[in-house]
């Protein structure tokens, strides 16, 4: 076990869903976290929540897919935690729908905050980490393709691929990378795709979360739940059901979704 009592993390999207579940399981470990997000009122809802339990949490009201943006948290986490131990990659946003559909400033504004800014912070963090230091990096929900789901599948396979390359530069350093592939999970993610649908039953946050930090704190390379995890080490030729594909399809999309499946051609095979 790696101890993460007095470690200072800084949590990207700390102000909801699986951050705010790996920034309350770091600090009941004793560590003390960085919350960055855009929402301020998000952000002080989760801090106040750490302050219940004794914990130490420091703010900042950021867009990551500003330029400037990964500087400046980095610069504010070591004036006002006094250093960084810990950087979890966590920020994304899911971009769903028919890869037409969507505008070339999306498509932009998608890669910078799901892949640009964690390999942007990483960058600048890294002598830090250095120093007996972990990364996490928090990755799509499973290594399968995603279709309807392109653009953010690739973005997130990316980031797996980074943090698997970068664990080799890690390991003769000292620094622990951890990627983390979480299952559907309920979070303001999913939550256009899972409304008023029995998509599948969706992991709580907190719950991810904690195992997480857990497999961070057993000194794990990778978490991963469901087919992944059982076959993550191979070939991964998983396919989402017909139904599941007409979901993502039609959240980028006004049509509503057939009872039956995608009637398109390029639908995945159940
Ligand atoms: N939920 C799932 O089923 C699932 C499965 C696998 C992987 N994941 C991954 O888990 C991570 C967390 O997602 P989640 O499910 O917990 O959803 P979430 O609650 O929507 O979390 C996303 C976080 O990213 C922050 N964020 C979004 N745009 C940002 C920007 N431009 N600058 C800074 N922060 C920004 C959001 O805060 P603000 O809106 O305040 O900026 C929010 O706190 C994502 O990378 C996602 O891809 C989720």
């Amino acid at each position: 076990m790696r101890a993460l009592s007095g470690k200072n993390a800084i949590i990207t999207g700390g102000g909801s869903g699986i951050g705010r579940g790996i920034a309350l399981a770091l600090v009941r470990r004793g560590a003390n976290v960085m919350l960055a997000g855009r929402r301020p009122d998000a952000l002080a809802a989760v801090a106040a929540e750490i302050d219940a339990l004794n914990g130490r949490a420091v703010a900042l009201a950021v867009d990551l897919r500003e330029v400037t943006a990964c500087e400046q948290l980095i610069d504010a986490t070591r004036t006002m935690l006094g250093g960084i131990d810990i950087l979890v990659n966590n920020a994304g946003v899911l971009a769903a729908g028919r890869l037409d559909e969507h505008a070339v400033d999306d498509i932009h504004a998608v890669v910078t905050l799901n892949l640009t800014a964690p390999i942007s912070l990483t960058r600048l963090a890294w002598p830090e980490l250095m120093a007996a230091g972990r990364l996490m990096v928090v990755s799509a929900m499973s290594k399968a393709p995603l279709p309807y789901a392109s653009l953010y599948a690739a973005t997130k396979a990316g980031l797996a691929a980074f943090g698997a390359s970068l664990w080799y530069e890690g390991a003769p350093v000292g620094v622990q990378v951890l990627t983390a592939f979480p299952p559907g999970t309920a979070t303001e993610l999913t939550a256009p795709l899972a409304a008023g649908r029995r998509f599948y039953r969706l992991a709580n946050p907190l719950v991810v979360g904690e195992r997480i930090v857990s497999a961070l704190e057993a000194g794990r390379t990778e978490v991963a739940w469901g087919p992944v995890s059982r076959r993550s080490r191979g070939c991964i030729e998983l396919h989402l059901t017909p139904r599941a594909v007409s979901w993502l399809r039609c959240v980028g999309s006004s049509a509503k979704p057939t009872e039956s499946g995608p009637s398109s051609e390029h639908a995945a095979r159940g």
